[in-house]
């Protein structure tokens, strides 16, 4: 490991944002689980959740300009996250944190009903054909963020990868959810100012190599069906 990311690896145990929970802790209760509003961010506003967030731009982005609702970025790259939790910390933020695990481990973190808004920035797209599962709009990853979203929750997604985006637009309609937006150039049809305000790590990388960028955004439980 380097020196700096030896530091910042340092840094982020200090921060009272970051949380990095072993494997034991989250079996065995994590103690923000269904208590992040009342116990860390102490308001009752929506909790918006980035997933792979990286260096957190969007995260933090988002939280600079809706200061009336909490943001968590999750990752599994300490260094990386570094970047985001550095920032929002030196700005004073209270409407952010960050969870260093794995995404498949989101039902430890938070209760059912605790996540309102999902943010997927730029992820793996896992070409392989066996390896579809492992794709963030699979359905496999899709009943993972139903264990913790509310029944009215909206996944966005952001990619530069058109077969993993037509993979996404693929699952929304075999499962019947509303598709509420979706455009394959960010920059002809943005959809909203959020989409195209804010550009994580991953996208100005994407966009020097003449990528265009796509999004699309969707209900996650189907209309008129419950989510028990
Ligand atoms: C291509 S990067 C995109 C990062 C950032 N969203 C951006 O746009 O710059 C994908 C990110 O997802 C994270 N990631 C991939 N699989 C993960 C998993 N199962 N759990 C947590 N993080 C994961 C990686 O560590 C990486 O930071």
């Amino acid at each position: 490991m380097t020196k700096r990311k030896h530091q910042h690896f340092a840094e982020n145990a200090t921060f009272p944002h970051f949380f990095q929970p072993g494997f034991e802790l989250l079996q065995s209760g994590f103690p923000l689980k269904g208590k992040w509003r009342s116990d860390f961010f102490k308001n009752d506003n929506p909790v918006v959740i980035e997933l792979g967030c990286g260096k957190g731009e969007f995260t933090t982005g988002l939280a600079a300009r809706y200061p009336g609702k909490n943001f968590i970025g999750i990752d599994l790259k300490g260094a990386r996250m570094w970047r985001g939790a550095r920032t929002s910390f030196d700005a004073g933020m209270p409407n952010v944190a960050f969870v260093r695990t794995h995404i498949e481990l989101i039902e430890f973190v938070f209760s059912q009903d605790e996540v309102d808004e999902i943010w997927i920035t730029f992820p793996d797209p896992f070409p392989e054909k066996p390896r579809t599962k492992k794709r963030l709009t699979s359905p496999q990853f899709l009943n993972r963020f139903r264990k913790v979203a509310g029944r009215r929750a909206v996944v966005h997604l952001k990619t530069d990868n058109t077969p993993f985006f037509e993979f996404s637009l693929g699952i929304i309609e075999e499962q019947n959810l509303d598709l509420l937006f979706h455009t394959f150039d960010v920059d002809k049809n943005p959809g909203s100012d959020d989409v195209v305000s804010i550009r994580t790590f991953y996208e100005e990388m994407f966009r020097e190599k003449g990528e265009r960028i796509k999004y699309l955004r969707f209900n996650l439980f189907p209309s008129g069906k419950s989510d028990s």
